[in-house]
C-alpha cells in the first residue's frame, strides 16, 4: 500500500497563515505526523506540495500506476479547478478530500469544490488529524 498525499497552494505556510483558522503546526510538522501514521500502519507514503495548479495535475498524473491511493488538500484549487478534477477522474485512484478548516461553515465561495466527485470521502474541520483519517479510509477501501 502506497499513498500519496499532496497539499495545494499556501499550505507551505501552515503554522504562519491565518493560525486562529489552520492551527499552529508547520507543514513540515504535518509531514513528519504523516511519515510517522504511515510507518505505524506499515504503509508507505509520500507528501508532496505546489502553489502551481499545473504541477498538482502532475503530481496527479504522476501518481497513475504508482501509488493506490490519493489524499488531497487543493486549497483554494479546490473552489475553482477543473483541471485537477480531470486529472483525478483520470488516474481513477480512490481519493479521499481534506481540508483543516471546516469550508461547510465559512465563506460562501468555499462551498463550491470540483474536485469533490471524484472523491470517494470528503474530510473537513478535524485539523491536520484529517489527514491520518483520510489515510484510515484508503486503507479500510483498498485494502494493505
Ligand atoms: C483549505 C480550505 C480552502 O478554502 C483554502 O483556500 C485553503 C485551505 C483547508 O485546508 O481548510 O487553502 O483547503
Amino acid at each position: 500500500m502506497n499513498i500519496l498525499v499532496i497539499n495545494g497552494p499556501n499550505l507551505n505556510m501552515l503554522g504562519i497563515r491565518e493560525p486562529d483558522i489552520y492551527g499552529k503546526e508547520t507543514y513540515n510538522s504535518l509531514v513528519e505526523k504523516i511519515e510517522n501514521y504511515a510507518k505505524e500502519k506499515g504503509i508507505a507514503v509520500k507528501c508532496c506540495q505546489s502553489n502551481h495548479e499545473g504541477d498538482l495535475v502532475d503530481f496527479i498524473q504522476f501518481a497513475y500506476g504508482v501509488f493506490d491511493g490519493i489524499v488531497i488538500n487543493p486549497g483554494a484549487y479546490t473552489h475553482t479547478s477543473i483541471a485537477i478534477l480531470d486529472a483525478v477522474k483520470a488516474v481513477d485512484i480512490p481519493t479521499v478530500e481534506v481540508h483543516i478548516s471546516d469550508v461547510s461553515s465559512r465563506e460562501d465561495f468555499r462551498q463550491i469544490s470540483y474536485i469533490r466527485q471524484a472523491c470517494f470521502k470528503t474530510i473537513c474541520g478535524k485539523g491536520t488529524d484529517g489527514y491520518l483519517e483520510a489515510i484510515d479510509a484508503i486503507i479500510e477501501k483498498v485494502g494493505k
